[in-house]
Order: C-alpha cells, then structure tokens, then sequence
C-alpha cells in the first residue's frame, strides 16, 4: 500500500485519487486478504441514493485483522490493555491469542444459533473481551451493534429492538473511577421490552452478584471453555453488512449507521496509516469508548488491520487523579495519542503538576476528534503534552463517514492552529452556498458537502433507507451533506466551524436536541420544551434547556433534579441538561416553528442581538427569556 510521506507524495495521491478513484482504490485494496478479487471497483448514484465499493469480491474482516498476520506476528502484542485501577495488572493480548479469543466467541454464538446476517449487540465495559465480541461477531458475518454502555436501559431498549438483535453479550458490572456500574442490572430492566433476544451471554467484570434468567442468560467463561479454538472465517460479499452504530439524528429516534465490510476495511486501515504515519511497534492509544465509531475505526478495526499494537483503557482521565492519561503513557511507552478536545479541556484546568511528574519522551504524536478543538486547548496540548516536538493531528470526521476525512498527516502536512486542513487522498469535499450553488473560490465559508463517495461511508440507515436519502442526499441533490458548516482559507486548508442543524456536540459526542427535549417532556411536570447549545469551556457545548410546566414548581432546584434525572434515565447521564430556564412560553413563529436561534442567543448570553422577533406569535415571551437566563 502506497502510504504518502511527504508532502509531494500526498499532493500526488490526492491528483491521482481524483483524476482515477477506481485505480488509486484498487492499489489499495490490493494488500488485503481477499477470497475472492472484486469485478468493479466502485458503483455509485447520490440521487438514489446507492454506493457500492468493491462489487462482486468476496472477504472477511477478520482474516484481514487477524489470520494475515500471524506468520509475522503472532506474538506480538495486538491489545495492550490498561484497566481502571491502577493497581491491577496490565494485560497483553498477542495477535495469536486474539485470534483464538475471537474464533471461540464466533463459536460460542454459533453455538446459540446465530447466523450470518444476524444483528447481536454488545453492552459492554472497556475490557479486551469487548473486541473478542465484535471480531467475533464479524467472523461468522452477524452484525454487530455495539450500545456504549453509559446508555441507559430505554436506550438500549430502542436500539435493540430497531435493528431486532437476536443476542446481547455483556459484562456483570463495569468499573467507572471509584463507581461500579450495574450494567446487567440495566440490561435486565431493558430485556423485559426487547422480545427479539433469545440469550445473554455475561462476562465477569466485576464480580457483582447479578440476576441470572434462566434458559436466557449464560456465563461468558462457562460458554467460552466449551468451544474451539479454530473458527472458519465465514465468505462475506465486500458489501454485506458488517456492523450498525447508533448515532444520533434531528428527530428523537437514532439513526442506525449501517457499515459494510470491504469498503470499511480498506478505508480505515489506509487512513490509520496515512494520518498517523504508523510504523511497526509503536504503541498507538485512542482514548475513545468502543461504543463510538472512533473506538471502531481507531481501536479496534484500523490498528489491527494494520498490524498494529493498540491501547485501550478502561477507566477515566480524573482518577485516581488527573495524571492518569500522562500515568498511562509513561507507563506504556505511548508513541501516538489520539484524544477528544473535551478531555484535553478539562485536564488542562488541573496543575501542571500532574503532567510534570510523567516521562511523556515516548510521544510523536497527538491528534483531536469529535468537535472542533479550541486554540487555547491546542497551544496547551501542544506545549505541554507534546513539549512543542509532537504535530497534532486534527481528525475530522462522522460516525456516518466510517473514518477521517479531513485532517493533516502528520509530520507531513504543514499545521494550521484549530484547522482539520485538508482531505486525505479520495475525500472530494466541496463547500456550499445557502442555495446550494458549490464555491470553487478559496476564502470562503459554507456547508461541507462531498461530491464523490469514499469506501468507508455508511451505505443507510438500517431499516430506513427515505430517511438516509433525506437526511444525507437531499439538502444538495447529487452530494452528501455533511451538516457542518466550515471555511476554506486563502490556501484551500478547512476549518470546521460546528453543526448547522439541530445536532449538538457535547464533549465530543453527537445529540439531537428532538431527542433531550422528549425526554424532558416525559416529566410529569412539563409541558413542552425546546433545548438548544451554548458554549461551555471543558465540553465545547452545554445543553441548555427552556421548560414550559403546567404549573410554575413551587421548589425549583428540585423540579430541575427530577428532570435531569428523568433525561439520564431515558438517555444516559451524558444528556443532562447543564442549565435549565423555566419560561411561560417559546418564542414560536405564527406557524408554530420554535425559533431557536433567538433561544440559542439567550443561551450564549448575547441577549442584545436577537435579531428581529417582529414575526414572532407572541414578542412578550422573549422579553420573559430575556430576564431569566441562567
Ligand atoms: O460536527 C462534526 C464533529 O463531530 C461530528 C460527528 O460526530 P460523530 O458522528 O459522533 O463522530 C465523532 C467522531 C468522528 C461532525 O459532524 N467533529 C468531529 N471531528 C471534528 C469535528 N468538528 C471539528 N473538528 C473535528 N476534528
């Protein structure tokens, strides 16, 4: 595989992915195991709209993580894994004993019936036993759709039943800092709405005395002892599904991303060696939670498609103190750290001391994912993470794009502070006006959109393939619509300047505002609700949200407890809203839309420009807003 090293070699890449997509893929897609060589590289129609990448080729991903690279290193460590205290012991697992952990999770579900195409999902902590699932699912060709496991149980109640798994591995307990979380407690409530599971299967993580059905659910080690070791790679077509994440959308109901397998492959291991540079034997840490696509792509499937060893880490960044990230880098010998601004934001505000006491020599490398990072955390990260040695990388990208789109390439690609800079080889964005005219020009602002398919985008949403059109191909006819605005510079370099839809991104991760505001509307007090994004120093957007009761509370703080506990327990705890404002009425136009940029302005604290409200319904609520901003 051609990896560009310099900057002429990238600009020739880029050339040539664009002049020939079809030939700059197929070089590409040539280094990978396949069983069969596909007959057309790319067939695609962004009015349907249809992408297919690789038709016709026959493959598994797991062969290609795994199997191709036992004769060179089988004993070389795949997952180095961290756990949340840090006294207990670290844990090395070797490509070789991966594939027989994976081959005997494969046989396990075998065991239970689960077939090629099957949906099972993983609810799991931050444990290796989480990529034995995932691999494992993918070497007989079920599907897996991995619920990060801070959702809670109505959460995992949806996303169970949208894509009707059959299965649902999980853990006993996971280990959050000094908090123990009943995750099977939390499946066990959601299992009572999800009549399309017919077993459990429950790792010991934590030892917690949990409640076991019987006849559904089962024990991981007891499952495990009595299969093989040896599990044959199930032939997947390139574009058979190979797994569905959950994201989040403009409406309250989550879209499931759908992934298939060959394009996913090659992309993700071509950007994992282009924008890290990786090299044999570093020790490469992404610091995501699997159950985000950038613990798919960075974790697991891109790192070990390329041989790589990857880090991952059970516990958080704040304890036992907030030297925890820089503890594990110098413990291990990080060479590459990929974090989200979120994190850098928050352990920024603690001493130096903490990072101080750390041998961080190892570091070459850091990159930002997930919002735009803000100059202030990049000149810190920058400074005092990379002691002004190591580039940053800042990765943008969508759980909807499979892997990272525009970013530098490190030691290669000249550094813009807060800029993703430029597309990687076979990304073809394009900016566009309001009216959806493309601006070729340089020094611009618009909406990022792309005008040609890349291997690693998401093919629909499963079950729902109007709203994929709707939501993706119908903003610009004939383009994906990204839903972030952005700027191109008088050098053509990008700067991603946030959403431009209803989606907010806080500390890093994707929520529909649709989505907080029904819950909100479950408490038995409120009546309506609108949430909109303000801005918040550690997680880049707040959530700030404007309750309309059926009678004014008496005891307020309570009533805004109970709502913040009604959305943790509908959502998760990472969807409670940071400020909660209780108003007699929205500022609504006459056809009854909320206008939420004059929200949006009360939640960023600049009430002197509200812009005109003359066309509101009632002009006198927003006086009311106005008064009582919090
Ligand atoms: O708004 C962009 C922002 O995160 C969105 C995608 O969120 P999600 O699907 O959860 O995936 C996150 C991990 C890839 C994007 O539409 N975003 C992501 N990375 C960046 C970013 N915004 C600015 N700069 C980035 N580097």
């Amino acid at each position: 595989m051609k990896i560009p090293h310099s900057f002429s070699e990238y600009t020739e890449a880029y050339r040539e992915s664009v002049a020939n997509p079809e030939k700059f893929w197929a070089e590409i897609a040539d280094d990978f195991r396949w069983k069969k060589k596909w007959d057309k590289v790319v067939e695609w129609d962004f009015h349907k709209p249809e992408v297919k990448w690789f038709t016709g080729g026959k493959l598994n991903v797991t062969e290609n993580c795994l199997d191709r690279h036992l004769p060179a290193r089988a004993n070389q460590t795949a997952i180095l894994w961290e756990p949340n205290a840090p006294q207990e012991p670290t844990r090395k697992i070797s490509y070789r004993e991966l594939h027989e952990q994976v081959c005997r999770v494969a046989n396990m579900l075998k065991k239970h019936g689960i077939k090629k195409g099957d949906r099972v999902c993983i609810y799991m902590p931050m444990v290796p036993e989480v990529v034995f699932a995932m691999l494992g699912c993918a070497r007989i060709g079920a599907v897996h759709s991995v619920v990060f496991a801070g959702f809670s149980s109505r959460s995992l109640v949806d996303r169970i039943n949208d894509s009707q798994c059959r299965l649902v591995l999980t853990a006993d307990g996971a280990y959050r800092g000094d908090k123990k979380i009943d995750i099977k407690g939390i499946v066990n409530s959601a299992l009572d709405k999800c009549p399309s599971i017919e077993k459990v299967i429950v790792l010991q993580r934590t030892h917690t005395p949990v409640e076991m059905k019987p006849g559904r659910d089962l024990w991981w080690h007891d499952e495990m002892a009595q299969v093989a070791k040896e599990c044959a790679a199930e032939e997947m077509d390139a574009e058979d599904m190979l797994f569905i994440l959950y994201t989040s959308g403009s409406t309250g109901k989550p879209k499931g991303m759908v992934h298939t397998c060959a394009g996913y492959l090659v992309s993700i291991d071509y950007t994992f060696r282009t924008v890290f540079q990786y090299t044999p034997d570093q020790v490469f840490w992404c610091t995501a939670d699997v159950g985000w696509i950038t613990g798919h792509s960075y974790i697991v499937y891109g790192p070990l498609s390329a041989g790589a060893t990857t880090l991952m880490f059970e516990g958080i960044p704040s304890w036992p103190d907030m030297g925890r990230f820089w503890h594990v880098i110098e413990k291990h010998k990080v060479n590459i750290f990929y974090t989200a601004p979120t994190a850098i934001r928050s352990l920024q505000t603690a001493s130096l001391d903490f990072v101080e006491k750390y041998d961080l020599s190892s570091l070459r490398l850091l990159g930002s994912v997930g919002e735009p990072i803000n100059e202030e955390a990049w000149q810190w990260y920058h400074k005092n993470i990379g002691k002004e040695k190591c580039p940053i990388v800042d990765t943008w990208w969508q759980t909807e794009t499979g892997g990272i789109m525009i970013s530098p390439i490190a030691h290669v690609t000249k550094l813009k502070l807060a800029h993703a800079t430029l597309p990687l080889p076979g990304v073809q964005p394009v900016v566009m006006d309001e009216r959806g005219n493309v601006m070729t020009e340089n020094s611009i602002e618009g909406r990022l959109a792309m005008r040609f398919p890349w291997p690693s985008m998401a093919r629909t949403i499963y079950g729902d393939h109007q709203r994929f059109k709707d939501t993706y191909f119908s903003t610009f006819p004939g383009h994906y619509f990204t839903g972030d605005g952005c700027r191109r510079d008088e050098e053509g370099y990008y700067r991603i300047t946030g959403r431009v839809d209803d989606i907010i991104i806080v500390s890093g991760h994707n929520m529909g505002t649709a989505e907080i505001e029904s819950a909100i509307d479950e408490h038995s007090a409120v009546a309506e609700s609108a949430v909109v994004g303000f801005p918040h120093d550690i997680k880049g957007q707040g959530i700030y949200a404007f309750v309309i009761c059926y009678q004014k509370p008496q005891e307020e703080e309570k009533v805004k407890n109970e709502i913040r506990e009604t959305v943790a327990k509908i959502i998760g705890p990472i969807a409670k809203p940071d400020k909660i404002q209780f108003v007699n009425g929205l500022p609504k136009t006459r056809s009854g839309k909320i206008m939420r940029r004059i929200l949006r302005k009360v939640a960023e604290g600049d009430v002197a420009n509200l812009g005109d409200t003359t066309t509101l319904l009632d002009p006198a609520v927003v006086e009311e807003i106005k008064n009582g901003a919090v």
